[in-house]
């Protein structure tokens, strides 16, 4: 679909879970059966499970909810996410409503690089067998592209090979660690596949270049050559909320930014608030979540230090938040045609290509860690929270329909949001009910 979407769907959550589902039905055009993948009920088929992955017994199932408010480079997008934790959905589309009224994410993603990694042992001495292996470097790319013609018809392909000689982990005595380093375009895939094949295929070229042997072949979850980047820039009047003033909230979220800047502790926490986001969209999107996680992590490591992958601070007036992590994401291979919530999900993200998704994710991990640390560097996390969380006690001690919302406000008012709380307000509740239908009270 070209036409424009707005992402901006104002009471969307007030509205009913049909009249929502059938309000983006009617939005992007879905077909019966896509609605009924939505719901979850066409979604996965057995079948196509047992197809996927080893001793499938069944499928399993999380609540699907969109992002919204989204802007980046100036184009709106709902977000599909998968998630179980309440309350990242509603602060993701929060954060996002606030930056769109500062004009949107600006982001950027490099190309598709990925490494492949060959490991060459009994190689003899490291400088005559890495000076050959530079000298082999056209004919490793050579072999390397031979295995991969259609991603070389594409547009893609291997472009460097790199020698890296590490030291032994056993101390001097050891022999150096050496790793070969084939760098390839893999374009709208993630590419782990296409990785994986080459490095096996060019690992008997270089055993004979070197006279060593191989053992190790494989990518590296360190795509960091395929990192994304996103930015906002908040004027600091549209911060202010809780009673608080916009200077006050800024300053709060540049606090929390300098604590994750100088603590690995606290810098954990940063992150998985990032990944909250990330991994939503990756599960919706049908991408390799832990190859994204192992990234980011990883990444967040490079200085020695384990930093957080976003920063904020306060600039002539405006709260500035930055991102930049690695993403290997596809668009194509995995379970990307073969799982209808996959294809429904990307649908509604409407993307074109792999690295307008990896904006897209940049930039939704931005917004969440904006509204986590927004509401850290003010009135804590858990006020939010607990009304979110008290919905799934209430459905948890048995309420549905309107009894969700009676049960869970309740328990918010009782500062007690617990499954033995929530029975006891049903069974007064209950008790009131029968009374009034029999006139006794
Ligand atoms: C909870 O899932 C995520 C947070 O802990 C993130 C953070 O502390 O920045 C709220």
């Amino acid at each position: 679909m070209s036409e424009k979407v707005t992402s901006r769907l104002a009471g969307f959550h007030k509205l009913p879970f049909a009249e929502r589902l059938n309000q983006i039905g009617r939005m992007f055009r879905l077909t019966p059966e896509e609605l009924e993948i939505a719901r979850g009920e066409g979604s996965l088929a057995p079948e196509i499970a047992d197809r996927m992955i080893e001793n499938a017994i069944g499928t399993f199932s999380l609540p699907l909810g969109l992002g919204l408010n989204l802007t980046v480079n100036g184009r709106d997008y709902i977000v599909p996410m998968a998630v179980e934790e309440p309350s990242v959905v509603a602060a993701v589309s929060f954060a996002a409503k606030i930056v769109r009224e500062a004009g949107g994410f600006i982001a950027e993603a490099d190309d598709s690089m990925m490494i492949g990694q060959v490991q060459v042992t009994r190689y003899g001495d490291p400088t005559v067998a890495s000076q050959r292996l530079q000298a082999a470097k056209d004919q490793i790319l050579a072999l390397a592209n031979s295995f991969q013609p259609q991603l070389l018809r594409r547009g893609g392909g291997a472009r460097d090979i790199e020698v890296r000689v590490l030291p032994a982990p056993e101390g001097p005595r050891g022999e150096p660690i050496m790793i070969i380093h084939v760098i390839m375009d893999t374009q709208e895939a993630m590419g782990a596949n296409l990785i994986n094949t080459v490095a096996e295929g060019i690992a008997p070229l270089i055993e004979q270049i070197t006279g060593g042997k191989v053992y190790c072949r494989i990518l590296s979850n360190l795509a960091d050559r395929r990192l994304a980047r996103a930015v906002c820039n908040i004027p600091v009047p549209l911060l202010a909320d809780f009673d608080l003033s916009g200077e006050e909230i800024g300053q709060g979220i540049a606090q929390a930014s300098r604590f994750a800047q100088a603590d690995p502790y606290r810098a954990a926490t940063h992150n998985k608030g990032v990944m909250n986001g990330v991994d939503a969209v990756a599960i919706a999107t049908g991408q390799d979540w832990r190859a994204i996680e192992a990234g980011a992590h990883a990444f967040a490591c490079r200085e020695g230090q384990y930093r957080p992958l976003s920063t904020w601070h306060l600039e002539d007036g405006c709260l500035v938040g930055r991102i930049e992590l690695p993403l290997a994401l596809g668009t194509v291979g995995g379970p990307i045609k073969i799982h209808p919530g996959v294809q429904l999900g990307l649908k509604i993200l409407r993307i074109s290509t792999v690295r307008e998704l990896a904006m897209v994710f940049a930039s939704v991990g931005l917004a969440q860690n904006f509204a986590a640390l927004r509401a850290l560097g003010s009135v804590g996390i858990q006020k939010g929270h607990m009304a979110l969380h008290a919905r799934c006690v209430a459905v948890t001690a048995g309420a549905r329909g309107d009894w969700v919302e009676k049960i869970a406000e309740l328990l918010v008012q009782a500062g007690h949001v617990k499954v033995d709380k929530a029975r006891e307000l049903m069974a007064t509740l209950s008790a009131k009910d029968s009374e009034a239908a029999t006139g006794t009270g």
